[in-house]
């Protein structure tokens, strides 16, 4: 008895497909074996005896080539239609792809109208025409790339880090502060019945993060390195091709730094790789006012540089990354330090502008001093709000600093991507929050 259910066994083993992946598939170590595959229709192709499919399910760049015989074909088997494949794998004749599937079962598990479906096979749809479909435009070759691109350059951010001895700390997306002090703050307020008194949850005004710099400071002041990566938030009213409502930022936060051109070089220098011009706020000025060059907005000296000086800048230095640095003191947050020794008063604060994108990344030392700091936020009449940040002076102060880069806008440049909207799976921006 029992050696004719372990012959059974074997049988149904035998006759049982093994499910595989796509990328499995692809790479050959099941050749000859049934296996099962289940995806979308990446293409169709019907001829007399025979019909040829791709098949994808997201696990490979690459789909996977079914043959199957030409009885096996049904109308409902159309692009992005999801379908289960049951066959042999073989390897294939073409040089192209490594192996094919011999189909002897096809299941249409989902169907797909090719009439309302926006994306048509063979064609080749633009990043502006898929992005009315957010719902639907990560079934596209494009923009799938673009999202897995995305991932890997996640996990390359964080080993970045770890590899350099930094901490990773959740910073909160809740937050009752304004770090940036641009008042470009999306409060958070509870709705429903409970809260119909229109009761102050949190008994102080609370706001979604514009930046996790100041925890990422308390932080930092223990750990010496510390880094967060996670979604920041501004209502900032542009529909630009490099601003959005709900972005990614890598954030770094350093103790014991000595200066600038050290925050810098340890940081965002290493994580692109290179070395690039560096000018002065000041310099930055008298090469827009010595360009030809008509510009929309002023140039004088405490005036914020705007896209188009950004791109003059960009393009003025060759068309390469460039710092901008000391920037005017009133010009950036009370956290950044004074640059006493100079003789316009400065701020060391720095900007990272690269080609077709403009400002990437900011930074600055911090003001560790408590004489200054506690001046400056008692000029802005924020010494109370801030009494804890001014703490962090008073115990163990050390010189430091950090920044901030905008991951989509490190996405656009290194992709060559225009709009801002096609490196973020569902981007936010004014009058725009689908899905
Ligand atoms: O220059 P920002 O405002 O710097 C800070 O928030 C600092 N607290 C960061 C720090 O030092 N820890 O923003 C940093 C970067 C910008 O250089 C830009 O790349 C990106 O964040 N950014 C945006 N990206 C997309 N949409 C927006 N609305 C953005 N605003 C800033």
């Amino acid at each position: 008895v029992s050696r004719g259910i372990a012959a059974g066994i074997r049988h149904y083993c035998k006759n049982t497909p093994t499910k595989l992946r796509v990328s499995q598939a692809l790479s050959g170590a099941e050749l000859g074996s049934n296996i099962k595959v289940q995806g979308w229709v990446r293409s169709v192709r019907a001829q007399k005896a025979n019909v040829f499919l791709h098949v994808n399910d997201g696990s490979s760049l690459q789909s996977l080539q079914v043959i199957a015989s030409s009885e096996l074909n049904d109308p409902l088997l159309t692009f992005g239609s999801a379908v289960e494949v049951t066959g042999i794998l073989k390897k294939s004749p073409h040089q192209k792809q490594p192996v094919e599937l011999d189909a002897k079962q096809i299941n249409v598990v989902g169907e797909c109208n090719p009439v309302d479906f926006p994306f048509k096979i063979k064609e080749r749809h633009g990043l502006e025409y898929i992005r009315q479909f957010p719902h639907l435009r990560c079934r596209t070759n494009a923009f799938s790339s673009l999202l897995r691109i995305r991932s890997e350059a996640t996990a390359a951010i964080h080993s970045y880090f770890k590899d350099n001895g930094f901490v990773e700390i959740n910073t909160p997306i809740i937050t009752s502060n304004d770090c940036e002090g641009a008042g470009e703050l999306f409060q958070v307020e509870p709705s429903g019945p409970d809260h119909a008194d229109g009761e102050n949850f949190f008994s102080v005004p609370a706001y979604l993060t514009v930046s996790g710099q100041l925890h990422l400071e308390v932080v930092s002041g223990a750990f010496s390195k510390a880094y967060t990566f996670g979604p920041t938030f501004r209502a900032e009213n542009s529909q630009s091709r490099r601003h959005l409502a709900e972005f990614y930022m890598v954030e770094a936060e350093i103790s014991f730094t000595q200066s600038l051109e050290d925050l810098t070089k340890d940081t965002v220098d290493a994580m692109l790789k290179n070395s690039f011009p560096v000018i002065t706020y000041r310099e930055a000025i008298d090469i827009l006012r010595r360009s030809s060059e008509r510009f929309a907005f002023p140039t004088d000296w405490g005036c914020d540089l705007k896209t188009e000086h950004e791109k003059y800048l960009v393009k003025h230095c060759g068309n390469i990354p460039v710092f901008v640095t000391d920037y005017p003191y009133d010009l950036k947050p009370f956290y950044a330090r004074d640059n006493q020794d100079h003789p316009e008063r400065t701020a060391a604060a720095v900007d990272l502008l690269v080609p077709g994108v403009g400002e990437l990344c900011g930074g600055s030392l911090r003001e560790e001093r408590l004489n200054l700091l506690s001046a400056r936020l008692e000029e802005a009449g924020l010494e109370d709000v801030y009494s804890w940040y001014l703490d962090l002076r008073r115990f163990g102060s050390v010189p430091h600093g950090g920044f901030g880069l905008g991951f989509e806008r490190y996405l656009q440049c290194i992709l060559g991507v225009d709009n801002i909207k096609d490196v973020i799976p569902f981007p936010r921006f004014s009058h725009s929050c689908l899905l």
